[in-house]
């Protein structure tokens, strides 16, 4: 593991990404930030560098990943986009939306990143990952840097936690903005399935599309880690929506919501003392981690509101705290 540590927007980004695009052409992987959170980045067309993306994860290679693009104009090299789809690209990329669109017959892109399955994710992150991808010139499969059913990666430190050993270069540039995985949304039919809520929320892509927008059911066709039950698990139980603490827990909580119930403070933390719905998501894997790590039985969790942005923190809360023999 190498760990490569740099600033955005400064003359030294252009040797990183050299470096990481030398690593990418020799089959390597690269964890790299995004605004959501890191990815544990390999050429989306090198079917050798995919297996060893779902080897190092432990991930099941039924789970397709996602293609993370430049510009729409390499979407549309590997993805057949209607409208609509184009639509939201144009209007939400660079960001944290992820199109699930039919894969074109002549894409290069590796089977294996979608699993055998006909549709490919595509998505547009910004930053420094999208001048890596251009740099690269091909599309990067990525999915988030950890291991598989586990709390997402925020910072390059959480990365270097969960693989250590491995033959990885990590480009840390610092913690992530968003800090929760992308939406996943598919369009068809004149509607809008989300496969998974996110930053940009339902009320979101259906103002501007003007188009009904549902979500998917859990157990449904598409088999995705994320639609799993439980997933983001740390290794502490959790239990939600919490008003008191079990003995001995770790309580998070949000805004002024007191947890009753015998806790020292050392072992509380809070997603945002303002109640802001933005920085509770982008302190939600790190507050995990950290209360993971005092090795309690149990995490108690404050009541998050379901609004906005808290219906996609709501939504990793349930996963965590779900049974876990799924996974
Ligand atoms: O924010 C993000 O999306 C991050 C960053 C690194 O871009 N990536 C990420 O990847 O969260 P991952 O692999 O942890 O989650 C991708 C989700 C999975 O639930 C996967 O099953 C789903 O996308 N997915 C991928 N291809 C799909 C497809 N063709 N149809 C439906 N779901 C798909
Ligand atoms: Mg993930």
């Amino acid at each position: 593991m190498q760990i490569l540590k740099f600033f955005p927007d400064t003359p030294q980004i252009d040797n990183i990404i050299a470096k990481g695009v030398r690593h990418l052409n020799e089959g390597e992987l690269l964890a790299i930030p995004t605004e959501t959170v890191y990815g544990l980045a390999g050429d989306a067309t090198n079917g050798t560098a995919i297996a060893r993306i779902f080897a190092v994860k432990l991930r099941p290679k039924f789970n397709p990943l996602i293609a993370h693009v430049s510009s729409i104009e390499m979407a549309c090299e590997y993805g057949e986009f209607d409208e609509i789809s184009l639509e939201l690209a144009r209007h939400f990329w660079p960001g944290p939306l992820t199109l699930v669109v039919d894969c074109r017959q002549d894409s290069k892109i590796h089977e294996l990143v979608s699993a055998g399955l006909d549709t490919i994710a595509i998505r547009c992150p910004g930053g420094m990952a999208r001048q890596l991808i251009k740099t690269f010139g091909k599309p990067l499969a990525a999915p988030s840097a950890n291991r598989s059913g586990k709390v997402s990666a925020t910072s390059a430190s959480h990365v270097t936690s969960e693989f250590e050993g491995e033959n990885i270069l990590v480009l840390d540039g610092g913690p992530c903005s968003v800090g929760i995985e992308s939406t996943i949304a598919k369009v068809s039919d004149s509607k809008i399935t989300l496969l998974r809520s996110g930053s940009i929320t339902l009320k979101q892509l259906a103002d501007f599309t003007g188009l009904p927008v549902e979500m998917a059911a859990h157990e449904s066709a598409i088999q995705a880690p994320g639609m799993m039950t439980s997933h983001y698990a740390p290794r502490s139980n959790v239990l939600i929506n919490c008003t008191q603490a079990t003995d001995d827990a770790a309580v998070l909580t949000f805004g002024l919501q007191q947890i009753t119930g015998n806790v020292v403070a050392q072992n509380i933390r809070n997603l945002s003392p303002a109640g802001d719905l933005l920085e509770a998501a982008s302190n939600l894997y790190k507050l995990m981690r950290e209360l993971d790590d005092l090795g309690k039985d149990t995490i108690c969790v404050a009541p998050v509101p379901m609004e906005g942005l808290g219906i996609a923190i709501n939504d990793r809360l349930t996963r965590a705290s779900a049974p876990r023999s799924e996974v």
